[in-house]
């Protein structure tokens, strides 16, 4: 299984901000994750991450994409049958558990949205491959980073770097292991 991360932060690495949340990010950035999402057919993201894109009428742009969504709660606390259509799988565990059921569910690799929390549990169980950083035109001052502080080191080779518009840039990095 190869995991790809896919983020979009500012200049200065945060992904949320506390008063602007992700709306710092660019509506053509939301729609190249969206559109990766569906050539990967599937996307992994954390609870709080998932929320956000519920309650900011996202989820429609991701129809046909296999969403999976890791909670530590048992699944009937945060899902309820049927809720999210076909497409929405609560997961109670953690990056190992999650890619083996993206796996069992048939995919070879797998696309991970976010949030931090979520990124530190797959950089310390040394789970990602791939790096995809769409960098934002913005320093933020108050937010959360790409990762929680965890106790990990992951070394990065360069693989490319993209203009994306006038003011961002795409930067590919692989894994080295
Ligand atoms: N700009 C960007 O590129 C970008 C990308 C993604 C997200 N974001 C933003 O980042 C923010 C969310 O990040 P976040 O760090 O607060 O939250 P998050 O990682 O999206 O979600 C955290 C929740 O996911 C579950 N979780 C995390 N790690 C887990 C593990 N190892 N095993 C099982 N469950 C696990 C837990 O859910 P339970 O509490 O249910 O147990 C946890 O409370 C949002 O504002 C989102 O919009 C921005």
């Amino acid at each position: 299984m190869k995991v790809t991360l896919y983020l979009a932060p500012s200049l200065n690495g945060m992904i949320t901000d506390s008063m602007l949340g992700t709306r710092f990010v660019s509506k053509s950035d939301w729609m190249r994750f969206a559109h990766l999402a569906k050539e990967y057919g599937n996307a992994v993201f954390g609870r709080k991450t998932f929320e956000d894109i519920v309650s900011a009428g996202e989820l429609a742009s991701l129809t046909g994409v296999k969403l999976f969504v890791a909670t530590r709660q048992p699944i009937s606390n945060r899902q309820r049958p049927g809720e999210h259509g076909p497409f929405v799988e609560f997961v109670s565990g953690g990056p190992k558990k999650i890619l083996d059921l993206v796996g069992e569910q048939g995919f070879a690799n797998c696309l991970l949205g976010g949030g931090s929390e979520l990124n530190s549990s797959f950089a310390s169980a040394n789970l990602i491959d791939r790096v995809l950083v769409d960098l934002q035109p913005w320093l933020l001052g108050d937010g959360k980073p790409m990762f929680l502080p965890a106790d990990f080191r992951v070394r990065l080779r360069l693989g490319g770097v993209r203009r994306l518009s006038d003011d961002e840039v795409q930067l590919t990095y692989e894994v080295i292991r």
